[in-house]
């Protein structure tokens, strides 16, 4: 009788610890995700990668977000078959009920200690301004139902989000996640995340970037929204093949610097600062300027700054530089230095209201640097330690760009009107 009450006593102690575990769960684990994904003590752990469980999903955009976005994601095991479902309206999951299908290519990572496989289902010819319902199924396992809204077309208005260094400090990493998928909640007009690069310490290690995608998952809102991302390359993730793997290649393979248009009059330069900024690649920034001449609202998008608030000028400095002058670019985001900045705007060399202005750099998680105010073009310009995300409000008549923290906090507010052009 003894020994029947102590198993009844461990049992109610067990069923005890298993409740508060799943009530710590409920209150500590991201909304919108499930019970897989925590830890017995309630924090996240992402999706299991297991067998092929679509996990470490994400979306990519790339110069037509209007009509094309790739849907990519991570197994643990080599897919036999994979693909997306998707289409314009919710179907809870069901399968058979989708209009659309398309097959992923899959591959493996290049990495010799992990096997894990990258899947990338391309999706074309989607209506532009429409909200796509999709579900990921590698060998008839499937995700849970997610959404994305693409970029509209015609004279828009709408917002983006910018930041980048989201390397080395994982607390921080997580915090901006989070923040960035409070904003989203709280403002639908957020379409998608310009990353500026330095996502991971060693970009040629994949155990990074399965951290990095993880904790990427923690961006997707309660109700399974999507926060696509339009990569840049950094200097942690040097040269290496992996960074393309899970990007998809942005751009042409060895280059990976492109243009985005959002609408007909906004237009994102995505350059790459680890390989030469000058040849083909200051070539195509020329033309692509050159080709945009009357958009409205120019900005690029690279990682390492030409004014930059801690470090040493890029060569963006002497090649890229002069062009956005030429072209009167409106905004440069620049990453690398850990910190936030924005600059005076600047034209050859000096203040000057018509010039470009540079705006950063490096926040979504990575310890803060202290920046160097003193420097002339931080004069009528700001600079802080602290993690930030910018969010950019594109209107017609203003391009507001706000540099927000981790506590939500807006520390700075810049607004650029439309130049004549
Ligand atoms: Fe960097």
């Amino acid at each position: 009788m003894r020994k029947l009450n102590n198993q009844r006593t461990a049992l109610i102690a067990a069923a005890f610890v298993v409740g508060l575990a799943v009530l710590i769960g409920a209150l500590v684990a991201p909304k919108g995700l499930g019970a897989a994904d925590r830890n017995p003590d309630g924090s996240y752990t992402g999706t299991q990668l297991e067998g092929t469980t679509p996990a470490q999903w994400r979306m990519i955009w790339g110069s037509d977000p209007a009509h094309n976005a790739t849907m990519s994601w991570t197994t643990a095991a080599d897919p036999k078959s994979s693909g997306v479902f998707y289409d314009t309206q919710s179907h809870n999951g069901e399968l058979a009920k989708y209009a659309h299908h398309v097959d992923a290519k899959t591959g493996r990572y290049s990495d010799d200690e992990w096997k894990l496989w990258y899947n990338h289902a391309e999706l074309t010819g989607l209506k532009p301004d429409t909200t796509y319902w999709l579900v990921m199924v590698s060998d008839g396992i499937a995700s849970r139902e997610f959404h994305f809204k693409t970029a509209p077309d015609g004279d828009a208005e709408f917002k983006l989000l910018y930041g980048g260094d989201s390397r080395s400090d994982r607390d921080g990493r997580r915090t901006m996640n989070r923040r960035m998928r409070t904003l989203l909640e709280e403002d639908p007009e957020i379409l998608a995340l310009a990353h500026g690069g330095d996502y991971v310490r060693e970009g040629d290690e994949l155990e990074d970037w399965v951290e990095w995608m993880t904790d990427h998952e923690l961006t997707v809102t309660e109700d399974g929204r999507l926060l696509p991302v339009i990569p840049a390359r950094g200097n942690h993730e040097a040269s290496g093949p992996i960074y393309d793997e899970i990007w998809n290649t942005p751009g042409k393979k060895d280059c990976n610097f492109y243009s985005t248009k959002i609408g007909d009059e906004f237009l994102l330069i995505t350059l790459n600062s680890n390989i030469s900024a000058g040849g083909n690649q200051a070539d195509f920034l020329e033309t692509t300027l050159k080709d945009n001449a009357k958009v409205r609202w120019q900005c690029a998008n690279y990682h390492r700054p030409a004014y930059p608030a801690v470090k040493s000028p890029g060569a963006a400095l002497e090649h890229w530089v002069p062009l956005f002058e030429k072209y009167n670019l409106d905004i440069a985001f620049e990453s690398d230095g850990h910190t936030l900045k924005r600059t005076c705007a600047i034209r050859g060399g000096k203040p000057d209201a018509t010039g470009v202005v540079y705006i950063g750099e490096g926040g979504l998680g990575v310890k803060q640097r202290t920046p160097k105010p003193d420097r002339w073009y931080f004069k009528n310009g700001v600079t802080a330690s602290t993690l930030h995300v910018q969010k950019l409000s594109v209107k017609k008549d203003s391009l507001t760009v706000e540099s927000i923290t981790d506590k939500g906090e807006v520390y700075d507010t810049y607004t650029a009107k439309p130049r004549k052009r």
